[in-house]
């Protein structure tokens, strides 16, 4: 069963932005579209761009360094550089707070 892990306060990620977030030294990348959370590993699959950082629009993430765009809600990659997409992850607003399921 998946174990879910806190990984910021709903505040602190206003719609349409995302932050990096640290989980057991793994880095990240949560968003929040339109009220929804979404979770994806934050190193891009082209050369480890930190995807939380990226610029959001509606539910694509483009990667701050070359501009990969990736799927938040999938992980699927949409754009080059990159050729493969990043993990996604399973969330839930709970007690004020985004959770994510690494597992
Ligand atoms: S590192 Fe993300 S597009 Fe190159």
């Amino acid at each position: 069963m998946a174990e879910f892990r806190r990984v910021a306060s709903i505040n602190e990620i206003p719609p349409g932005k995302g932050i990096v977030a640290e989980v057991d030294s793994k880095k990240i990348a949560v968003f929040n579209v339109k009220g929804v959370f979404y979770a994806i590993d934050n190193i891009c699959a082209h050369r480890g761009g930190p995807l939380g950082e990226g610029p959001l629009r509606g539910t694509t993430v483009n990667c701050p360094w070359h501009g990969s765009g990736f799927d938040v809600t999938s992980g699927q990659v949409l754009g080059p550089p990159a050729s493969t997409g990043v993990t996604s992850y399973s969330t839930k607003v709970e007690e004020g707070g985004i959770w994510v399921a690494l597992s």
